[in-house]
């Protein structure tokens, strides 16, 4: 593990890297970003770049690609079958998880896809970490359902435990005992577990979890979007991989899993997806699926240069100085938040700083979106887009009604080597001022409501005119500064 100290002694997430492309921003004017959030229906899934000054949606396909992804990409075979690019992918995927066998798709959501037409059917239930919105949809879909399986400490917003996202071992067995192994297709583990802040999983309840599944005949299918940072985080915090590295961790984790996938988006900083095993009759099962959904076997779908991108982007993942920098400016951004009192989660995960909406907007009713409406009033006045994580992002139960979140989150993603450390300083300054305006934020309703995955494309309506007294109160502070 590499350390730079400062002699100040400040704690600064030195960049490893150097910046020789940019992509000029714009900060627009807050009278501008009112109207972009009606517009938009108060849904930051559908503003406009143009408007958004820190794009902190998400680290989905926006993290910095370096200079060998983009150089890969000029060497792509374009060929419909048996292209060298795949062969390249596949060999990148065997060296850095471990996998024989690799199925390309077009996207993490596609393998989400593939899987539950493979193995779901009515009466299927899967026991996970925790969901996440696409894996869990597709589930649904196919008439599965879910049950997630945390302790409760996963859900303690301020709290110091390392590994959050570990599956509660003993309701595990309850709930297969309970459910009966032949119902279960397969037990879902998610990396990184996105919902509940970007929390890892350690290596040793993994290999609790593979304990059970072998004991009651079931798969292990590992969400690996985010599995890169789990690494990461169990080199830091679990004992037994102290002075350890990144591909002895990867491929340990890997090696308990019966079925991996992963976005590429995410885990390899570039496009596309994939589905990776060393067991031949799961390849075959889901194999026959790919042409039909995705395309020829040996490009799933994805354009043949974002392979090249894939496979270069795996190896990366195995450097530390890449892979540290996007969760130490999250520690950075968490920590200088949390010295000024705002309600974050904690300890800082991955992926981003999450800020607790239930908290920071108590005087906001579930039923009225506290993380969605905080999402709106952070846009409004800094022009930064953060993603509502709560019950927006929750689906109605089979009756239609709500299910509210277990947590509230406005998430402020932080996608690698993006920004810089004065950027996150404006985030910070001005989530400040927003905190100490929290009582000016007010709810929101639902003016659209889509029937699945509601929060990509939904429209909300404020409850009042909450954002024009936010905007005077703003104007009265900073006068004529964007
Ligand atoms: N699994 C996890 C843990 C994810 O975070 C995502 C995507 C997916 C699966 C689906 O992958 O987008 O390539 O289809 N997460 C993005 C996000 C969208 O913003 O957190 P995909």
């Amino acid at each position: 593990m590499q350390e730079i100290k400062f002699f100040s002694g400040e704690n600064i997430p030195l960049e490893l890297h150097k910046v020789r492309i940019v992509q000029k921003l714009h900060l627009v004017p807050i009278e501008r970003r009112l109207e972009a959030l009606y517009e938009g229906g108060f849904n930051t899934f559908r503003l406009s770049t143009k408007d958004v000054f820190l794009d902190m949606l998400t680290d989905s396909g926006t993290n910095a690609m370096s200079d060998n992804q983009l150089a890969a990409m000029m060497q792509g075979d374009d060929a419909y079958a048996g292209s060298q690019s795949y062969y390249r992918l596949e060999k990148a995927v065997q060296e850095v998880l471990g996998k024989k066998y690799l199925l390309p798709v077009h996207q993490g959501r596609a393998a989400e896809n593939i899987i539950a037409l493979a193995y779901v059917k009515k009466g299927s239930l899967v026991p996970m970490n925790y969901h996440f919105t696409t894996a869990m949809a597709h589930i649904t879909d196919k008439g599965g359902q879910i049950v997630e399986l945390l302790y409760d400490e996963a859900y303690v917003i301020n709290s110091n435990h390392p590994f959050k996202g570990n599956m509660n071992i003993e309701k595990l067995e309850e709930v297969i005992k309970r459910h009966g192994a032949a119902n279960i297709p397969f037990i879902r583990m998610e990396a990184s577990t996105n919902l509940i802040g970007g929390q890892p999983f350690s290596v040793q309840n993994l290999r609790d979890v593979r304990s059970l599944a072998d004991k009651y005949g079931i798969r292990i299918v590992l969400d690996c979007s985010l599995l890169g940072e789990n690494a990461y985080l169990v080199l830091l915090r679990e004992e037994e991989f102290k002075g350890s590295d990144m591909k002895t961790v990867l491929h340990t984790m890997t090696s308990l899993a019966d079925l991996c996938y992963f976005s590429a988006r995410k885990i390899s900083s570039s496009r596309g997806g994939g589905m990776c095993t060393d067991r031949p009759e799961i390849i075959k099962e889901l194999e026959a699926l790919v042409p039909l959904y995705e395309g020829f076997t040996t490009y799933g779908g994805i354009s043949i240069r974002e392979i090249e991108a894939m496979a270069v982007g795996l190896y990366e993942t195995l450097d530390e100085t890449m892979i540290c920098q996007s969760p130490n400016f999250i520690k950075y951004l968490v920590d200088s938040l949390d010295a000024k009192g705002i309600p974050m989660i904690k300890p800082a995960g991955v992926l981003g700083a999450h800020v607790d909406a239930m908290q920071v907007c108590s005087h906001i009713p579930q039923t009225e979106y506290p993380a969605g409406a905080l999402a709106a009033a952070l846009f409004l006045i800094s022009g930064i887009r953060g993603m509502e994580r709560g019950s927006i992002s929750n689906q109605r139960d089979e009756e239609g009604n709500e299910t509210y979140a277990d947590m509230e989150l406005l998430r402020l993603a932080v996608p690698r080597r993006v920004f810089t450390l004065s950027q996150i300083k404006y985030v910070e300054d001005r989530l400040n001022w927003l905190y100490q305006n929290r009582a000016l934020i007010g709810g929101l309703k639902f003016v659209y409501e889509p029937p699945v995955l509601r929060f990509f494309m939904g429209g909300l309506a404020p409850t009042s005119d909450w954002p024009q007294k936010l905007m005077a109160k703003f104007k009265a502070d900073f006068g004529e500064s964007l």
